[in-house]
């Protein structure tokens, strides 16, 4: 059986990545991860702030102060394990390289093309083998324009493009106006894979106690939807490599991807719930679903079912929604 994929130009044994997780955050579970088999891991990001805060302790103390983050600051976590962030992480990169002998994909998570991104040339130093750039963007300024907003990622991308000579992946959130057109911006603008999608942190309301609730729910298969949508209209669209990043908890979902087109599938909740040894589950599970159809190589699955080789491209447009609603059970007759 040949599972061998390659993503961001690295070679990977197979296509199953852990993602960027509290899981990849300490030498043991990475080890255990890598023993249940993953083919690479993602690191946690380390965040654009947490850059900006170490740069603006070094300036205070030499008498300059400076306040570049695009956010309120005040909400930041601050204090000595805040400012000295960019140097655990960039021992944790060089930890993590000795101890694996998979790829380890390192992360930054930043909005803006300013001075920090310079610090990817730390983490490239350090001994990653890739970058993946989570660009975690909620634009609530009303005045702030959908083109700018796309510019934004763009900038970003270019800025860490021109730092680094590591392969380079987007992760990326579903929230644009046209998702293709900003894929195909990103890729020509140098981006070596997209990954589908980030899942953004949404607040809840409590009831009880009146407050917001400031957590993170872990993910469930029904959200692999929105991403194996837009995966089936990118497959085969882009000269990067395509991850699957949201609702993985068996090899069901994990084939599904494949068969839209993904070069890689990344799963974080599920092993948040089983633990790191889940990783060896979905790569048997990949394994036995082709067995069990003959099926000898994962090339000969992928993007099978992408919208470009389908030959029903109206499956994934309006067209089919108008054509569900109409054959609905009860109530689709005034169509
Ligand atoms: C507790 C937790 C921490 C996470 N930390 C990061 C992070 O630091 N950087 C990042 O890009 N994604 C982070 N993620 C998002 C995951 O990498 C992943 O994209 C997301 O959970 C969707 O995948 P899943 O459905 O397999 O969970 C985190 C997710 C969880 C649940």
């Amino acid at each position: 059986m040949d599972l061998a994929t390659t993503y961001l130009g690295l070679p990977l044994k197979h296509p199953l990545i852990a993602s960027s997780s509290p899981l990849t955050a300490e030498l043991d579970s990475l080890r255990r991860l890598e023993d249940a088999g993953a083919a690479a891991v993602v690191l946690p990001s380390i965040f654009e702030e947490q850059i900006d805060y170490e740069a603006a302790e070094v300036e205070r103390l030499t008498n300059v102060g400076i306040d570049s983050s695009s956010e309120a600051t005040s909400y930041f976590p601050t204090g000595a394990g805040f400012a000295a962030a960019p140097h655990r992480y960039l021992r944790l990169i060089s930890r993590a390289r000795d101890a694996l002998e998979i790829p380890v994909i390192a992360s930054l998570n930043g909005t803006t093309n300013h001075g920090w991104t310079d610090y990817a040339r730390q983490i490239q130093q350090a001994g990653a083998s890739a970058l993946e750039l989570n660009t975690f963007f909620v634009p609530v300024d009303a005045a702030l324009d959908g083109g700018a907003v796309e510019q934004r990622h763009v900038d970003v991308l270019r800025a860490v493009k021109r730092a680094v000579t590591l392969p380079v992946a987007m992760k990326l959130s579903p929230y644009f106006s046209a998702p293709a057109d900003m894929a195909r911006q990103l890729d020509r603008s140098g981006a070596d894979a997209l990954v589908l999608f980030n899942r953004f942190y949404q607040p809840d309301i409590d009831l009880a106690t009146m407050q917001l609730r400031r957590d993170l729910d872990l993910s469930t298969p029904a959200e692999i939807r929105l991403p194996l949508l837009w995966i089936s209209v990118l497959a085969g669209h882009l000269r990067g490599s395509l991850a699957a990043a949201t609702g993985v908890e068996n090899a069901e979902q994990v084939v599904k991807y494949l068969l839209a087109g993904a070069d890689v599938v990344m799963t974080t909740s599920a092993l948040l719930r089983h633990g790191p040894d889940h990783m060896r589950a979905l790569v048997n599970g990949l394994t036995e679903w082709l067995e069990a159809r003959n099926i000898a190589a994962i090339g000969d699955v992928r993007g099978r079912m992408s919208r470009g080789r389908l030959g029903e491209p109206v499956a994934f447009e309006r067209a089919n929604y108008i054509s569900i609603l109409h054959g609905w059970p009860t109530g689709g007759g005034w169509l």
